[in-house]
């Protein structure tokens, strides 16, 4: 193992409340307990790629002192992939060796750790990962920091929403984060109380949905709220908002709330209209859930890089923060099982 003076942190993908925490707590362990100099790299893997002048800097303890409650995060981010064009990935390796930086901590979802994988096992790059993901579809954690400021975020909406729903007598749906996993969606459900569910994992029956809904009005309740997530599939694909794929392939997402309102409408008759939280979902400060828990994985990602666990990530199982393969971090989508659908589901109506 080479040895580390010099540590390199950087942010990838969509940012998501609690990054400032990681890097508060890695940037403090190790410059303060370690003794190692740290940087912080602008704009994720562009900022390797493509450096500009200010894409690396210096980071001290007094820098980071006051970030924790700073929503997003004090390095930007981007969805470059290394991988995407040949050659790539070896100029982020000669780039990390003229800054001088011996080990590296990704913070990032399920693209940003795949790449952290990649150059640790093309090169021997001596990378430590951190989840991060408003979306807690990552397999190999038991959740990921911003999943709870987003549910919060959520939830709170839904709950404003009900009030104006019933003064109007509306149906409202509000949709919300999440391509494939229906994390947000099923949290925020479950704690608004929303009338329904629907979540990617499970094809919506919309004859039982109007059922639903006309039962409501014929008992006097005509208003309703659903919380749909941006992944649903209604008829044969996903609905999206252009047809260009990011670095990673992603679509951009966006639609099936304004579809499921006028499908709805349609079908019952009751007014019907459509909320898109968006990246309100990820603005703002985190909750104290995620400031704890970003704290535990940068002190945990700080300690991995002086023990030189390369290759692994941090991953909360159980209460304990323990180091996993990033192989397996970046493994599979953790969906939403059927039995957590259930807890949603019972309360339709
Ligand atoms: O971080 C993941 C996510 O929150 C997805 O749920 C969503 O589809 C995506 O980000 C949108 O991100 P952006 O608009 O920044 O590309």
């Amino acid at each position: 193992m080479a040895e580390v003076r010099r540590v390199g942190m950087l942010t990838g993908g969509g940012d998501a409340p609690g990054l400032n925490g990681v890097i508060r707590a890695v940037t403090t362990r190790c410059a303060q307990d370690y003794g190692y100099e740290v940087v912080g790299i602008k704009r994720g893997w562009k900022g390797l790629l493509s450096p500009e002048p200010d894409s690396v800097m210096d980071l001290g303890v007094e820098d980071v002192r006051y970030i924790l409650q700073e929503g997003g995060t004090i390095l930007g981010s981007s969805r470059t992939n290394p991988y995407k064009n040949e050659g790539d990935a070896e100029k982020v390796v000669k780039q990390m060796e003229e800054f001088g930086i011996d080990a590296l901590v990704a913070i990032g979802g399920d693209d940003t750790l795949g790449v952290a994988k990649r150059l640790h096992d093309d090169f021997g790059t001596q990378v430590i990962g951190c989840p991060k993901t408003i979306d807690n579809d990552l397999s190999a954690t038991d959740t990921t920091f911003g999943y709870d400021t987003a549910v919060t975020i959520a939830t709170d909406a839904i709950d404003k929403l009900r009030t104006t729903a019933k003064s109007h007598e509306r149906v409202v749906v509000v949709e919300v984060m999440g391509r494939h996993a229906g994390w947000i969606t099923w949290g925020a459900g479950v704690a608004s109380a929303a009338n329904v569910t629907l979540i990617p994992e499970v094809e919506p029956d919309m004859d039982a949905i109007a059922d639903l809904f006309k039962q409501r009005a014929e008992r006097g309740e005509k208003w309703g709220l659903i919380a749909v997530s941006e992944g649903v599939v209604l008829s044969d694909d996903y609905i999206t908002q252009s047809a260009e794929r990011d670095e990673f392939g992603h679509v951009q997402l966006g639609g099936i709330g304004e579809t499921l309102a006028k499908e709805v409408e349609e079908r019952t008759g009751i007014e019907t209209r459509h909320v898109v939280l968006g990246h309100l979902q990820r603005g703002g400060t985190p909750t104290a859930y995620d400031r704890i828990l970003s704290t535990r994985y940068g002190l945990r990602a700080a300690e991995a890089v002086k023990n030189g666990e390369w290759g692994s990530m941090v991953a909360l199982r159980g209460s304990e923060i323990v180091t996993v393969s990033l192989a397996e971090a970046t493994d599979e989508t953790k969906t939403v099982p059927e039995d957590l659908y259930e807890a949603a589901r019972t309360f339709f109506g």
